[in-house]
């Protein structure tokens, strides 16, 4: 393993107990933001072209099982006959896998299957895919574009594929406190701990990586909800655990506290009637391949 893939690997790795530990608690949340990725993958229309046959997504990067538990339920649903299949969740880290395999199990989720894979080089034959999925994991790749390139090589043709990614760091205000404070606290931002977020942040840019990695019929559409979380709760500690969790624990309690004071004084401009209002925003990139 080469040293760059090697320390990519070992950020994730060490990040996949905190993922593991806040999965359930957020799922409501990241079931709302999926629905913009399933609307773009359109799973009618590709069962319409799939002829009747059941449908395979194979879902990129998924950690330990966004979005691919909801796209694995909707396949599964009683609602729509003519929407059938399964789901292949696939993550580099080992951990992230195995704990998708025990989510997934205690959901009863049996249409998934689940695949140790590097995205930059995927385990499957070419045309073996129907759709897929990748929230919020393309930008943390070595080689981004290779991993594009799989993404299109191993789809059908007539296949789409959807990819969820952070917007700039200016309009994900709880990102920008984050990286700031960590860095004024513990000395460690996102470049430091390895987490390059915003690589497809630029939207013409992110559009011109996936047409020239082989995709046609490319559409780019930008979101920025805003949950409202009551004053008292530290809301931005699952996320913050998720990215720099081993930074975190090394920390001392005082450094901790101080941490969460800042955190809240920075996100204050966001509170409204007890409650916080901080909007997050993304693009969700889709592509066919013709
Ligand atoms: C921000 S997490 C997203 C996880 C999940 N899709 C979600 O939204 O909850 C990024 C994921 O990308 C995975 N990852 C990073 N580089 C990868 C690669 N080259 N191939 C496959 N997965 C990778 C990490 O292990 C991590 O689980």
């Amino acid at each position: 393993m080469s040293l760059i893939l090697k320390s990519i690997f070992n950020v994730w790795h060490h990040l996949s107990p905190d993922w593991l530990n806040w999965a359930d608690q957020l799922a409501p949340a990241a079931q709302k933001i999926n629905r913009h990725l399933v609307e773009a993958l359109d799973l009618p229309a590709l069962a319409q072209a799939a002829g009747g046959k059941d449908l395979v997504v194979l879902d990129l990067a998924s950690g330990v099982g966004e979005p691919a538990f909801g796209i694995a339920r909707i396949l599964a649903s009683e609602d729509d006959p003519a929407l059938r299949g399964y789901v292949i969740a696939s993550d580099i880290v080992p951990g992230m896998c195995a704990g998708l395999v025990e989510r997934a199990v205690a959901e009863g989720i049996g249409n998934l299957s689940v695949v140790a894979a590097d995205m930059e080089k995927l385990p499957f034959g070419a045309g073996t895919m129907d759709g897929i999925s990748c929230r919020f994991g393309v930008m943390f790749c070595n080689d981004p574009d290779a991993a594009l390139r799989d993404a299109n090589r191993v789809l059908s043709t007539g296949g789409r594929a959807a990819f969820m990614l952070w917007a700039p760091i200016v309009d994900n205000p709880l990102f920008a406190a984050m990286d700031g404070i960590l860095g004024n606290i513990l000395g460690t931002g996102f470049a430091d701990a390895g987490l390059d977020l915003f690589g497809f942040a630029d939207p013409t840019l992110a559009t011109s990586r996936v047409v020239r990695a082989g995709f046609g019929d490319v559409t780019i559409t930008t979101h920025n909800p805003a949950g409202r979380i009551p004053e008292r709760a530290a809301f931005w500690k699952p996320q913050m655990e998720m990215l720099f969790g081993p930074q975190l624990r090394a920390a001392t309690d005082a450094e901790r506290g101080a941490i969460d004071a800042a955190m809240f004084e920075a996100l204050r401009p966001y509170l409204t009637d007890g409650h916080f209002q901080v909007p997050i925003c993304f693009h969700v990139l889709a592509g066919a391949k013709g």
